[in-house]
């Protein structure tokens, strides 16, 4: 973290809005900040006109730190507000989502398209035995069956629990379990560059003693898949889908505060965290930066790489564009499948004017060189959003020049699961960027950096990322876990949110982001929780004890280095660490896979017994190692500098 500070304290390169960008902004009154700041619930009711509400809302927020209600007792529906309402007012022929399949099949959905397709879905759902307020896991590959299922799930008031399709199986059964849900929507197979991803068979792993009663299967790869369906649990989407109504369906009408979703994220025990989010404020948040962040137009076309089982997919994939009634591109497979320029490719043929990636992935076009880039025309483009972890400023400066061709602003956007929608980010017509700056809170979000007692630090310092006050699409607590929500998000500073990012403010007050303050890591724009590792390396029988920490990596950002003690008896071995990183990543998922396995005969532990993580670190980046003396046995520090150098 040190070096990627230094870095960005000699960042000196401004870009100020261009005056063609800053005259056709949404956003283009500067005193919006303040006013926003002056009576945010005066801002924030005024984004929520651009909702359909079925009744308004009697006051715009009741905050009782920790918990914030917004828009008390308004009712709407999220699918209505994403779908019905643009059928509604004309835009029924109107393309809502642009699918690219990876083996090059497509489908253009009509909103009007869309609606039919969620209706039945909904239908469909109804037909499991599923009600307001039940739980429906969704395990699918990006195909439109998923964006689909979410909004089936709005329509009728259930709540959606997505899992990533890179997920295990263990990973999965983890989340049905906590969630308790009766459904589960899952596909055969999806593709990974040209390969099957077993979805269907991890499900059927996944469900074995857990309340799924349902398993409603998408037919994606075919015969290939070669998958099992289990008489009376198992049916597919498409014959299911035969036998409902084709009648339209009314949406239910939520209140504004029911639960919209759950959507699991690794914190810093083993045991990942279901973020409830709700239908008013959420739905507010999301279609806000729509506006705001990304100043979006009717006629955008709006490319977000992410998958839509992050967040970033649920919000700028489906919920904030589709409320906004925008087209979307929506991409089922790998970047560099069949060639290095495929999203490229994809830019041009849909004529994309935003594109939003992360920087993990830039770092990935820049490594592969800008030719791939140039194959391809992609004038049509006018904003790009960066989003999931520090850009460093010479990825940033590429994609200025190779992918904005100088032209397009960027907009950093510093959130997270918790905080539903972008929070730090410039408005591109009023903000001028710094490369590796996500800037300024946005109108209406009291972001600030404060040091050890909560203070605001002066400009110049660094601290802790807090936010003030609360927000509309704010998580409301913690699934199941009330307790576990206080203490981690506002065990710090009294009535004051820690989103678990430490941050400098330079001197025009601008944030730059420096990366996680607690035990989690950040691979590719992917949270892993150091503890969950841990945990899944110790399940293991020959290990005995591990530590990981993540150290930098070029292109994903952070990469996972695990320090492992053996069992007595237990010879380390090439096999081994190959055995104990598949290990991993059946229990959690490929992205969770250690880059490297250290074996040692000791960890370095303080007098008091605790794992130095931070010496680990210096280690695995090979740093001058800090002061040692905390620790209960320094020859342990030698023995691992020199194993480390081993497996280099
Ligand atoms: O550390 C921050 C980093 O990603 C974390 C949130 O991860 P997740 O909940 O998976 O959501 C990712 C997509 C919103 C944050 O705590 N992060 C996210 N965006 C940025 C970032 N770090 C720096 N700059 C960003 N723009």
């Amino acid at each position: 973290m040190s070096n990627h500070l230094d870095t960005l304290l000699q960042e000196q390169r401004l870009f100020e809005p261009s005056q063609s960008f800053r005259q056709q902004a949404n956003f283009s009154d500067p005193s919006i900040y303040d006013r926003a700041s002056e009576n945010p619930e005066e801002y924030w009711a005024e984004q929520a006109t651009y909702l359909d509400w079925f009744e308004p809302y009697e006051s715009v927020c009741e905050w009782d730190p920790p918990h914030a209600k917004w828009f008390v007792n308004g009712k709407l529906n999220a699918a209505y507000n994403c779908v019905d309402r643009h059928v509604r007012k004309g835009k029924k022929n109107k393309v809502a989502i642009f699918w690219e399949g990876e083996p090059g099949d497509s489908r253009a959905i009509t909103y009007g398209m869309l609606q039919k397709e969620v209706d039945v879905a909904a239908r469909m759902l109804q037909s499991l035995g599923v009600k307001k307020g039940d739980r429906v896991t969704i395990y699918l590959p990006m195909i439109p069956e998923l964006p689909i299922s979410l909004l089936a799930c709005a329509k009728i008031g259930a709540v959606h629990s997505v899992v990533f399709g890179g997920f295990s199986a263990k990973a999965l059964r983890e989340r049905i379990l906590d969630a308790d849900s009766k459904v589960l929507i899952t596909a055969d197979a999806g593709y990974r560059r040209g390969k099957p991803i077993p979805l269907k068979a991890n499900a059927d792993e996944a469900v074995v003693d857990t309340p799924i009663e349902k398993v409603l299967v998408v037919e994606r790869f075919g015969k290939d898949a070669g998958i099992e369906m289990k008489e009376n649990r198992d049916i597919y989407w498409a014959e299911l889908a035969a036998k409902v109504s084709r009648e339209p369906l009314a949406a239910e009408p939520m209140d504004a505060e029911d639960i919209l979703y759950l959507l699991y994220t690794s914190g810093t025990t083993g045991k990942p965290k279901g973020i409830v989010h709700t239908t008013g404020g959420y739905l507010v948040g999301a279609n806000t930066s729509l506006r705001s962040v990304f100043d979006l137009k009717d006629d955008d076309v709006f490319f977000c790489t992410a998958d839509i089982g992050w967040v970033t997919g649920h919000t700028y994939i489906v919920y904030g564009p589709l409320s906004a009634g925008s087209t979307v591109v929506m991409y089922e497979g790998s970047p560099d499948y069949p060639g290095r320029d495929r999203f490229w490719d994809i830019c041009e043929k849909y004529g994309a004017t935003i594109l939003y990636t992360a920087p993990t992935s830039i770092r990935m076009f820049m490594k592969w060189g800008p030719e791939y880039v140039k194959q391809h025309d992609l004038s049509s483009l006018r904003l790009l959003g960066s989003v999931g972890e520090p850009i460093n400023p010479e990825a940033w400066m590429w994609y200025h020049e190779h992918i904005g061709q100088g032209r397009c602003p960027i907009v950093d956007t510093w959130w997270q699961t918790e905080t539903g929608c972008a929070m730090i980010a410039p408005l591109p017509g009023l903000v001028a960027t710094k490369p590796g700056s996500a800037t300024k809170p946005l109108p209406g979000i009291f972001a600030d950096v404060v040091d050890e007692e909560g203070q605001p630090v002066e400009p110049g310092n660094g601290g802790y990322l807090v936010i003030r006050k609360p927000w509309p699409s704010m998580l409301r607590t913690v699934w199941g876990d009330d307790e576990r929500f206080r203490n981690t998000y506002f065990g710090k500073f009294e009535g004051v949110y820690l989103p678990g990012d430490g941050a400098h403010k330079d001197k025009d007050g601008y944030i730059w982001i420096l990366g996680r303050i607690d035990d989690v890591i950040n691979v590719s724009g992917h949270r892993i929780g150091t503890a969950e590792v841990e945990s899944a390396m110790v399940s293991h029988p020959s290990v005995a004890e591990a530590a990981v920490i993540g150290r930098s990596h070029e292109i994903k950002g952070q990469a996972i280095t695990a320090f492992v003690t053996l069992r007595e008896g237990v010879e380390s071995s090439e096999d081994l660490v190959a055995e104990l990183k598949q290990h991993v990543v059946e229990k959690i998922g490929a992205m969770a896979r250690p880059e490297e396995i250290i074996f040692t005969a000791e960890l370095p532990k303080t007098r008091s017994a605790k794992i130095m993580r931070r010496l680990l670190r210096d280690i695995a980046e090979g740093r001058v190692l800090g002061d040692t003396t905390t620790l209960a046995d320094p020859s342990v520090v030698d023995e691992l500098k020199s194993r480390y150098k081993e497996s280099d």
